[in-house]
């Protein structure tokens, strides 16, 4: 076993299910404070997007490890979000939708998937710090993060958020059909046996139900200081 030297770059480690606001707590922390982010979700979407594009089922490990390497997919950041990028071509909306979200469950799963996408998502920590959201940012790809967070959200808000979230960026949804495709990708996110969607132990765990943004960022930003100071 090799041991790695403990980085001296700092991580804010956001993980929790889907319509929690992550990635838009994570955005927000990043203009405060200047630091990289990592939206781990997007690089699962497009990976799932390249790997049903060249037809490699999620049984197909060795076919999926050598996906990984081929250096297909990129990502630009844009006044609107992650630009995703996928053999040249920009995919965010192909990828962005509920349909993205669910065979981006079924890939990541795979625990020879995961592996493969760790080392690109451990060379995103670099100065002045990183911000990393996901679903196990805090408990396997940065669990030296001196910063933990999870968010969570009664089903009902989540996918309320999630409908608002989409119907903007022009997806045509249907609320309770979107409830179910979330509670199912929850259920595969939470139960696949590598990497399972849970809280680390020491992270600090925050409710969004009844909060704003804002308010969520200010406590954020309340561990960040304790951190700094
Ligand atoms: O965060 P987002 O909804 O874009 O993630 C899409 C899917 O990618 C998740 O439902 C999950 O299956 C997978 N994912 C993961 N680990 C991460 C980020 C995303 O398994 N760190």
């Amino acid at each position: 076993m090799t041991i790695e030297p403990k980085s001296t770059v700092p991580v804010i480690a956001i993980d929790g299910p889907s319509g929690t606001g992550k990635g838009t707590v994570a955005a927000h922390l990043a203009e405060r404070l200047g630091w990289h982010i990592l939206d781990s979700g997007a690089l699962y979407r497009a990976f799932a997007y390249l790997a049903t594009q060249r037809g490699l089922s999620a049984d197909d490990i060795g076919g999926l490890t050598a996906l990984e390497r081929t250096d297909l997919i990129r990502f630009s950041s844009a006044p609107g979000g992650v630009q995703i990028w996928v053999a040249g071509r920009n995919v965010t909306d192909a990828v962005r939708g509920e349909e993205g979200g669910r065979t981006a469950s079924v890939y990541a799963a795979v625990p020879a998937v995961r592996s493969a996408l760790l080392v690109r998502q451990r060379a995103a920590r670099r100065l002045p710090g990183l911000i990393a959201d996901g679903r196990d940012m805090g408990t396997v790809v940065f669990p030296d993060a001196p910063i933990k967070v999870f968010l969570d959200a009664t089903p009902g808000v989540r996918a309320k958020r999630r409908y608002k979230q989409l119907m903007e960026k022009g997806f045509d949804v249907n609320l309770a059909r979107l409830e179910e495709e979330i509670a199912r990708r929850d259920y595969q996110d939470i139960h696949r046996t590598q990497s399972p969607l849970i809280a680390a132990d020491d992270a600090h765990v925050v409710d969004t139900s009844e909060k704003g943004i804002k308010d969520v960022v200010c406590e954020v930003m309340q561990l960040v200081h304790a951190y700094m100071n």
